[in-house]
Formats: C-alpha cells, sequence, structure tokens
C-alpha cells in the first residue's frame, strides 16, 4: 500500500480526495498498487464539512501529516510560498515525495525544492501547477522527450482568457468580465495576480526549466497583464485579421530563451486564437514532433485534482517500483534567457494624432529613423485637426528600437496621448 497525506483541503484538496475515493479500486486494478489517502491536514474545520472520509484522520497540523510514517506521498494543496515552502522542503527531508499544484511556489523557490528532491532522492510532482487538466507536463516530460522543444505558446490564465472573450465576442466592459470569471471560481484569491500576468508567469516560469532546462527567476519573465487593453485595440486587430490573446510565450533564439507574458495578436487562422472562455491551452513546436497542441480546463476541483491524481499514481508505481526519476531538469542548458528590449517581432502600433497633412510622413520618418518598416496603416475617422487613432502594423524590429521611436513621436506637437504597442506572434504555422 502507498499512503497519501493531503495537506489542504480547499477546491483542489477536496477535487483530490474524491477522485481519490471514486477511484481508488480502478486504479488498483489498473496499475496493481493500492493508492490510499491516510491522513489529510487542515486547519479550518468548516472545510472538512460534508466530506466523507471514511474515519480518515483530519488533523490540524501538518506536521503531524509529514511525520507520520504511514505517509509516502505528501500532497501540498496550500498554496502560497511561505508555509507551503516549509511543508515541501520538510517533507522532502523526511523521505516523502511531494505532489503541488503550487505554481507561484515552484516559479519563485523551484530550483531550491528541485535540488533538495535531487539530494533527498525524491521526486516533486507539478503536472497540476500548470494548465490544470490538460497533462501538458507529462507531454513535455515523456511524450516530447526526442526532440528539442523550439517554441511553447501558452493560454495559461482562464481569467484573463474569459475576460478578453467577453470583451471580445461580447463587448462586455472589463470590471463585469472580471465579476464573472471570479463568480466562475477561476480566479486566484488576489485577482490581481491573474490581470497582471503574473498567474501565468509563474506557470510559464515552470514550462521554461521543464522544456528548455533553464534555470529562470520571475524577473525575468517580461510579463504584462490585460488590464491595459482598450476595446479599441481588440476593434483594430479584427480588422487585421487578428485576435488578442494574454500569452505566454518562449521561444529559442540562438543561445538565448525568450521568454514572456504579454496581450499579443495572433492570426484568426492560428488554432490559439479559437481557446475562448476560461479554457487553457498550449501550443509546443518540437523539432522532430513539429506542432502540436493541448487544451483543456486549467482550473477547479475535479479537472485540477485529476491532474493531482495523475502525479499520486505515477509516483505510487515508481516508489512500489523503487524508481525515482530526476524533477525539473533546470542548469543542464548554457542558454541564458533574453532580455526584454532585446525581443525582435511584428508589431501594432496605434498612436493618436490630429489629422493634417504631412502627419504621416513624420511618423514614419521617425520608425524609419529606427530602422522599423511598416507594413500596414489604418486611419479612422477625418476629422481636420481633431485627434484620430492611427494605426500600424510593422515589419519585424526589436522592442527597444521601437521603444525609442514611441518616445520620440509621442513628444510630437500633433500627439494627443501615450500611443500603444502590442506584439504580433505569428505562433508558428
Ligand atoms: N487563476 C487561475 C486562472 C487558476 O484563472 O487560470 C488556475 O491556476
Amino acid at each position: 500500500m502507498i499512503g497519501v497525506g493531503i495537506i489542504g483541503l480547499g477546491t483542489v484538496g477536496r477535487g483530490t480526495y474524491n477522485i481519490l475515493k471514486q477511484y481508488g479500486h480502478v486504479i488498483q486494478r489498473k496499475t496493481g498498487v493500492d493508492v490510499r489517502v491516510v491522513k489529510i491536514a487542515e486547519v479550518d474545520p468548516e472545510r472538512s464539512k460534508g466530506l466523507e472520509t471514511d474515519g480518515i484522520a483530519i488533523v490540524r497540523d501538518a506536521w503531524d501529516l509529514i511525520n507520520d510514517p504511514r505517509v509516502d506521498i505528501c500532497v501540498e494543496l496550500v498554496g502560497g510560498t511561505g508555509a507551503a515552502y516549509d511543508y515541501v522542503a520538510g517533507a522532502l527531508k523526511a523521505g516523502k515525495w511531494v505532489v503541488t499544484a503550487n505554481k507561484a511556489l515552484l516559479a519563485e523557490k523551484g530550483d531550491a525544492l528541485f535540488a533538495l528532491a535531487d539530494r533527498e532522492g525524491g521526486e516533486i510532482g507539478f503536472e497540476a501547477s500548470v494548465a490544470g487538466a490538460i497533462p501538458v507536463i507529462r507531454a513535455i516530460r515523456d511524450g516530447l522527450i526526442g526532440n528539442r522543444i523550439e517554441y511553447i505558446l501558452g493560454i495559461l490564465n482562464g481569467t484573463s482568457n474569459y475576460i478578453l472573450t467577453k470583451m471580445s465576442e461580447e463587448g462586455l466592459p472589463f470590471n463585469q468580465a472580471l465579476r464573472e470569471a471570479q463568480e466562475l471560481g477561476f480566479a486566484e484569491q488576489d485577482p490581481a495576480l491573474d490581470i497582471s500576468g503574473v498567474d501565468a508567469a509563474h506557470k510559464l516560469c515552470v514550462l521554461v526549466r521543464l522544456a528548455f532546462g533553464v534555470p529562470i527567476t520571475m524577473q525575468e519573465i517580461v510579463t504584462r497583464g490585460v488590464s491595459s487593453i482598450e476595446p479599441t485595440d481588440i476593434e483594430f486587430a479584427k480588422e487585421f485579421g487578428y485576435k488578442i490573446k494574454l500569452l505566454a510565450i518562449a521561444k529559442e533564439q540562438g543561445d538565448s530563451i525568450e521568454a514572456r507574458v504579454e496581450p499579443t495578436m495572433i492570426p484568426v487562422r492560428h488554432p490559439m486564437s479559437t481557446v475562448g472562455g476560461v479554457f487553457n491551452a498550449v501550443y509546443v513546436v518540437g523539432d522532430h514532433a513539429g506542432p502540436s497542441l493541448y487544451y483543456g480546463k486549467g482550473a477547479g476541483a475535479d479537472p485540477t485534482g485529476s491532474a493531482v491524481v495523475s502525479d499520486i499514481v505515477d509516483m505510487a508505481v515508481r516508489k512500489a517500483a523503487k524508481c525515482a526519476r530526476r524533477g525539473l531538469a533546470a542548469g543542464d542548458s548554457s542558454k541564458r534567457i533574453k532580455k526584454g528590449d532585446e525581443s525582435v517581432t511584428r508589431f501594432y502600433v496605434r498612436v493618436k494624432a490630429q489629422d493634417q497633412p504631412g502627419v504621416l510622413s513624420k511618423i514614419s520618418g521617425i520608425l524609419g529613423e529606427h530602422g522599423i518598416s511598416i507594413a500596414a496603416v489604418i486611419q479612422k475617422g477625418r476629422t481636420e485637426n481633431a485627434y484620430v487613432p492611427i494605426v500600424m502594423l510593422t515589419y519585424e524590429a526589436s522592442e527597444g528600437s521601437l521603444k525609442q521611436a514611441i518616445e520620440k513621436i509621442d513628444r510630437l506637437s500633433f500627439i494627443g496621448g501615450p500611443s500603444v504597442h502590442m506584439r504580433i506572434e505569428e505562433g508558428d504555422l
């Protein structure tokens, strides 16, 4: 028998417990291993109300569970980077293997924890930390092991994707769309993590370490959230044949890896543009496999519980066979993470300018001085001397040069406010 201890009976803790209770016998039949929850730790007695535990002890102190010799696998589902770190580190030191859904913990303290797991001969399972139910960690770690991963595009935050879908398809205002996403139970306790892009960046951190073997910190990921997107940019994007998505992008470029989370325009014909509502998706390009796409629910009790259970069973089978594997292989690559302004891509630029002769040539002149070439222009409205939006798509340019050019453009006398720019990603179709 492999004993499981669950720390934290929140949404995912309950989902995990219920799935193991429902399918424990099926898992035993399929794998030959009896996987059983033997203890649960939860400080808030309210959270265990109504849970049929069949006599399994619910303790308040997580250390009681960690130090229980019947527990082989500790499942950390408390979240955050404080107590959760102590529990994971403590469990590894006590010789337990650990399963976690905690993307913030892995992004902020993953290097230390995976090094500890290697030293202790333990493991950390983290399938549930990225894109909930989607088995994308396994896809990259096992299914695509015969590949060098070249490119990853992720829609990794359901709340942001819901907001963008509602804004673009139903014209809902940002705040109303956010409220609806919160009501669906997808938003983080602090929704600022969702709308600022930080939650997606936590998940990208995990994917970059796994796929590229590069150590990466959150500070190295250029992170922008959906709160800056204006309905007018969604409309212009449509006119050019693009959708705006909050994309997590990781791309191998020579000796460096580009890693960013930001509102990005993607062609409507790209499958990632069709991922709507709270759904997540990850598009992975390997040198041999080519592109593959993974789609599903990124949050919730059952979807995330499903991923947690997959790690528990995977570990239980190998624990029973006494064969551990290495976790996140960060540090086995010499590649570095690219700085934000080095990024070279096509851009969408919207300036607010007075409608006068010569305006466009001044703007394109400044872009030209910075080596930026324009691929398409739209001007909306025709009111002499009033401000109108002028929207341009550029050919490939470095973000550093574009920012310098925009700074100059925004100082021109006929410009009526800060210009907006956004990355365009063709998505390697
Ligand atoms: N707040 C996250 C989301 C939940 O909106 O996708 C899953 O990590």
